[in-house]
């Protein structure tokens, strides 16, 4: 049985407990909520890949209590200080690894780089805080399926196969966070919570752009096709639904699904994960998507549903 522990001092004091003593333990963020384990022991972070049946070739982020804990796991580059508005908040950094990090092998998966994030989601903070640990933390889902938003989808997925789910209510953003290669010129490895156009603002400079590319083979570590599958089959870039499919919608049209009514991208992110959750506990067999802007947020959103759209084995 997995323990759901409540937002208060004593939930976090037990949260923060349980992963000081190796265990796996699932904690909002302001995107999705991570499967959070000592990023120093490699027996807790093996766990982290037994629970999620995750491809041990697949590095996980670590998760920092503040960005000035960055310079004690990677060498940081100068542009990295262009982008210190974003920390706290749903930008992830890949850097070079300090040789004497001291991060467990598991996190890396043969990596010489590591991805660090500073999570701006408050539980999440007060939980680094009193863990005292670096946090490697992948989205708690199986491997493979949709990530989880609230903690009623860690269960879902995961009850029985980790420790506890520090319950935080709903994300706020919904999709993961941004993925930025910084061992050499700037490259987006995953669209996510952070705009890319904003990146590119704070660093002046167009950045070179691998996202997008839904291959067999992962181009960038963890870009595996069928990642965000819904059970339900999912048809992109619908005006028209065939018979048989369900629209989920996008500003002003006529269905029972939506992800933004008034075509908010914010908003229809925040939503994504929760409605294919709710559309395949509906029983829905098969989603049409109606056509997603891809601009600012829309970026991920698109990034997530051909994904979740991709052919799986
Ligand atoms: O918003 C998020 O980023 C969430 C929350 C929990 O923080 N986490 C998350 O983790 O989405 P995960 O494991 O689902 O995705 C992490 C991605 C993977 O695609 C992995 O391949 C990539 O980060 N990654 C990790 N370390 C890397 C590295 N050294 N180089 C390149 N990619 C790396
Ligand atoms: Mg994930």
């Amino acid at each position: 049985m997995t323990q759901r522990l409540l937002p208060d001092e004593p939930g976090i004091a037990a949260a923060a407990r349980l992963l000081q003593e190796g265990a796996c333990v699932a904690f909002p963020t302001e995107t999705v909520y991570g499967l959070g384990a000592n990023a120093l022991d490699d027996g807790a972070v093996a766990g982290i890949y037994a629970a999620k049946g995750r491809p041990s070739f697949n590095p996980l982020i670590t998760h920092l209590a503040g960005a000035a804990d960055a310079a004690r796991f990677a060498e940081v580059p100068a542009a990295a200080e262009r982008l210190e508005r974003f920390w706290p908040g749903p930008l992830t950094l890949v850097l070079p690894l300090r040789d004497d990090a001291g991060i467990a092998p598991r996190v890396l998966a043969g990596h010489r780089s590591i991805a660090l994030r500073v999570p701006a989601h408050p539980l999440a903070r007060k939980l680094l805080k009193a863990s005292g640990l670096p946090l490697a933390a992948p989205s708690a889902n199986p491997s493979g399926r949709i990530s989880p938003t609230t903690a009623q989808h860690v269960l879902e997925g995961l009850d029985g196969r980790i420790a506890a789910v520090l319950d935080g209510g709903p994300c706020q953003v919904g999709v993961e966070s941004t993925i930025l290669d910084l061992t050499g010129p700037p490259r987006l490895l995953r669209a996510g919570g952070v705009p890319a156009e904003a990146l590119e603002e704070a660093l002046g400079t167009a950045l070179i752009r691998a996202e997008g590319e839904v291959s067999e083979a992962p181009v960038a570590p963890g870009m595996l096709s069928s990642h965000y599958a819904p059970r339900a089959g999912v048809r992109l870039n619908v005006t028209e639904p065939l018979p048989g499919e369900t629209l989920l919608g996008f500003g002003p049209v006529k269905s029972d699904w939506t992800l933004s009514e008034s075509g908010d991208l914010d908003e229809a992110a925040a939503n994504l994960f929760t409605r294919l959750h709710q559309m395949d506990a509906a029983g829905v067999r098969a989603i049409a998507v109606a056509p997603i802007p891809g601009e600012g947020l829309g970026l991920a959103i698109n990034d997530r549903l051909a994904r979740a759209a991709a052919p799986r084995d």
